[in-house]
């Protein structure tokens, strides 16, 4: 079973997004193993500090080493082989091709940081850093949860059809999905492409390559 482990200040933000749609399924099939790691159980001072200032000034608060490394030190023990990627806004673009990079691993620690960032001496405990795009969240659990929910779709057996994995958007080096109608063929006087209502399996195909190229050429 592929496991995913989420160390964060905020074990309760994942539970409604796991326990909907298709994290849901694959969890209840036994699938994927998903458990929540408090970093903050690690701090050992009275007041269980996990944010201090940044040395040199400037605004915020930082995540301390000490908690956030314990916490990675704990997740190792219990997945010796586990591939712990840490959540920010300074890390590799992530993509299509990397979600299903990670589905090759037997499971996968996701490190999610609060406040203005982590201490940078904690990278060196982490086997890759992640960004989900260029833009600041308020902290990594929202991209945790999405690199997680990109990851399950993909695990054997999740998805009803194995084409959906497939087929989707990315998929094939960048190229997008082609456009989807369902009925009615007439909405608001927009109609559905004649071609999809033609029967013609060789002509469709072509019209939605055709399609695919023209919208990944149009919004690259
Ligand atoms: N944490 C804050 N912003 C982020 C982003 N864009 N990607 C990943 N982790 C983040």
């Amino acid at each position: 079973m592929f496991y995913a482990q989420l160390l964060t200040l905020f074990p309760e933000f994942f539970d409604s997004p796991l326990y909907c749609s298709i994290p849901k399924r694959a969890i209840a099939a036994g699938i994927v193993n998903v458990e929540a790691i408090q970093i903050r159980d690690f701090a050992t001072d009275k007041h269980h500090k996990v944010d201090d200032s940044p040395y040199g000034g400037g605004p915020g608060m930082l995540m301390k080493p000490e908690p956030v490394v314990a916490s990675i030190r704990a997740a190792r023990e219990k997945h010796p082989d586990t591939h712990v990627v840490m959540l920010t806004p300074s890390g590799t673009r992530f993509t299509q091709s990397k979600a299903l990079e990670f589905t090759e691993k037997p499971g996968i620690t996701l490190l999610c940081g609060r406040y203005e960032g982590f201490d940078e001496r904690i990278c060196d405990y982490v086997d890759e850093q992640i960004s989900l795009g260029d833009y600041v969240l308020s902290g990594g659990e929202p991209a945790a949860m999405s690199v997680l929910d990109a990851v399950i779709r993909l695990l054997p057996d999740v998805l009803g059809s194995p084409e959906s994995a497939v087929l989707d958007s990315f998929s094939e080096a960048g190229i997008l999905d082609w456009p989807h109608y369902t009925r009615p063929e007439i909405f608001e006087g927009k109609r559905v492409p004649d071609v999809l209502l033609s029967g013609n399996h060789a002509s469709i195909e072509r019209w939605r390559r055709e399609q695919s190229l023209l919208r990944s050429q149009r919004r690259k």
